[in-house]
């Protein structure tokens, strides 16, 4: 049957996974980035650290640390029961079992929980949602969003997700969307008509291959910028 989820769920990648799965470069990690569902990620936390310039919004930061936190317990069964099931789905490299993918993964959503309440202070963690975002125009130079458009094409509309994307194009030149699967790993099916609608709207729309792998096939971003 392949994984699936009823709603979409705070789950938490690391920096790493962050950079490999969007390619960024040191001189990328230099921009105004802005992170669009990055939920409990480590990469805010791990990024500002080191200096970087990041916004993260989500709907989740409406909770406090606590409340985020059992809210990750809760899927951390859920996910880990559904990875068991659907082993076969994933590359297992760098990640090599499903004991390891935990670990990594309450490391990475450790680190954020760690970040959350001075990070939110600071203005780094802003509770907000898709297809409507806080900022003016071109605040950032590259908005990105990691899990959350594409792969839950069964829970969001094609409209959703081409609003999703030009609200992000109005606040950054330019976006990086990663995957284009669905949950169960297939191609979304929104990926032609917004890459299509994107470029009637005179953008740019590309496919790229990145070095991250984890759900198999899942190895391309699409880039988004004005032609
Ligand atoms: C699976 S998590 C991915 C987290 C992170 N980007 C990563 O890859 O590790 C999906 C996130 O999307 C967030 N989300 C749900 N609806 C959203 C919306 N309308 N706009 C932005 N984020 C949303 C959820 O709260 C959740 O944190």
């Amino acid at each position: 049957m392949g994984f699936t989820l009823d709603k979409v769920v705070p789950w938490g990648r690391s920096y790493d996974e962050y950079v490999s799965m969007f390619d960024l470069t040191e001189a990328d990690l230099k921009l105004r980035i802005l992170g669009c569902g990055d939920g409990p990620a480590a990469f805010n936390s791990a990024l500002s650290q080191r200096g970087g310039y990041i916004v993260s919004i989500d709907p989740v930061y409406a909770f406090n640390a606590e409340q985020i936190r059992s809210r990750i317990s809760e899927t951390y069964t859920m996910v880990m029961t559904q990875m068991h099931n659907n082993k076969s789905d994933y590359v297992w490299g760098a990640i090599s079992s499903v004991e390891q993918l935990g670990t990594i993964r309450m490391s990475a959503m450790e680190t954020f929980l760690a970040d959350f309440e001075s990070g939110k202070q600071a203005g780094r963690y802003i509770s907000g949602e898709l297809p409507v975002l806080p900022f003016t125009s071109q605040q950032f130079d590259i908005a990105l969003s990691s899990h959350f458009l594409f792969l839950y094409s069964a829970h969001l509309s094609a409209e959703f997700h081409l609003q999703a994307v030009l609200e992000m194009l109005r606040v950054s030149r330019e976006v990086r969307v990663f995957p284009l699967l669905t949950l169960n790993g297939a191609t979304s099916p929104y990926l032609q008509f917004v890459a299509e609608q994107l470029m009637e709207q005179g953008f740019g729309a590309e496919i790229k291959q990145v070095p991250y792998e984890f759900q198999r096939g899942g190895n391309e971003m699409l880039v988004i910028k004005p032609v």
